[in-house]
């Protein structure tokens, strides 16, 4: 399939907000320090000073509901609908920290399924402060989403095969399903985020204990793209590394390129899932390819995807924006041919 162009806007990142949940973006990252409150962006623009009234309100335990919100959340589209969400009982509902479990049913192949726990609930003032990047725990985001589904079709290719996905999130919901349908030998599940990757590990342990996996080897660990420690352990380890929207972080492109590169074995291919979110996207491509990889860009890769979204184009027009929403699929691939076959 060719690379096709889609249009480009220029939003450089997310904000996501959600009535309880609040998050802050790559921009508080760049700019994070114990003045945060302080703080204001290098380059004021509109968007990022809004992202600054996020973070203030989330600090001073306000509600969001400045008029500028709404212009900078990408959450108002949330979902393609590819799985249902049904609350299943609590192992230990005496321990409020055991949290709601959720049954997540892949609309498409209803025979898999994995248990979740999606909400964790409001983010701490001293986690805005102290972890470096939340995102990944405020909802499972489309990509992910998107990349869930398309792992589940393509489940074939992954039999046999050492999988690591990077920067999941706090459900790393794709590899999860591979853990479920695909037989692979070895699935991985990382986030840079301590407190998604303690949520993944209660994860796999409950799909373990409901005898949901097909792979006997499934493990959790907190991988960030920028330590050599992290990075040098699962040194060409995998045949499969993936990620879901993980591309607007403009201070962690380059080293997640380097981490995709290092990770994956010489014929080993790289599933990256992500809206164009300005140049973002196309960034990533280009450092990609200086980093010796060829890349190939999909925008029409399952036809259920691709219904959704030209019906949001034309049906949804308040609430969904191609630039933010629609996933890319990427895969980068190193010339000594590949163990995947798409
Ligand atoms: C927008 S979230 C996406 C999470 C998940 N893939 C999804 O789509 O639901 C971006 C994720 O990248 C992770 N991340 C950001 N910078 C990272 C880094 N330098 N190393 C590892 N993970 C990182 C964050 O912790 C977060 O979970």
């Amino acid at each position: 399939m060719e690379p096709q162009q889609t249009d480009n806007q220029v939003v450089n990142g997310v904000t996501p907000d959600k009535s309880t949940n609040v998050n802050v973006t790559a921009t508080n990252e760049r700019h994070s320090s114990n003045d945060a409150t302080e703080q204001q962006p290098a380059r004021g623009t509109d968007v990022a000073r809004a992202r600054w009234t996020i973070l203030r309100q989330v600090l001073k335990q306000k509600q969001v509901d400045s008029e500028k919100v709404p212009q900078v959340s990408v959450r108002r589209f949330s979902s393609f609908n590819l799985f249902s969400r049904s609350r299943v009982t609590t192992p230990d509902p005496d321990n409020p920290s055991e949290g709601q479990w959720v049954d997540y049913q892949s609309a498409s192949f209803p025979q898999y399924s994995a248990f979740l726990r999606d909400n964790l609930g409001p983010i701490r003032v001293t986690e805005v402060l102290n972890s470096f990047d939340n995102t990944g725990n405020v909802c499972v985001w489309p990509s992910e989403e998107v990349m869930a589904h398309y792992c589940l079709k393509k489940r074939h290719m992954f039999r046999g095969l050492s999988v690591c996905e990077l920067g999941g999130g706090m459900t790393c919901l794709a590899g999860l399903m591979i853990a479920v349908c695909a037989d692979a030998r070895e699935v991985i599940l990382s986030d840079g985020n301590e407190k998604a990757i303690q949520n993944v590990r209660g994860v796999i342990e409950r799909n373990r204990q409901a005898g949901l996996f097909t792979c006997a080897d499934v493990s959790s660990r907190v991988v960030r793209w920028d330590s050599e420690s992290d990075v040098s352990a699962l040194e060409s380890c995998f045949d499969v590394v993936m990620c879901a929207d993980c591309l607007f972080l403009d201070q962690y492109r380059a080293s997640l390129v380097d981490a995709v590169k290092r990770l994956l074995r010489p014929n080993g291919t790289a599933l990256v899932f992500a809206p164009l979110r300005g140049e973002t996207l196309a960034q990533f491509r280009l450092l990609a390819e200086r980093a010796g990889f060829h890349v190939c860009q999909y925008l029409n890769y399952d036809q259920e995807v691709w219904d959704v979204h030209t019906r949001m184009q034309s049906e949804g027009k308040d609430s969904y924006d191609e630039s933010l929403h629609y996933p890319h699929l990427l895969t980068l691939t190193q010339g000594c041919g590949s163990t995947l076959s798409l």
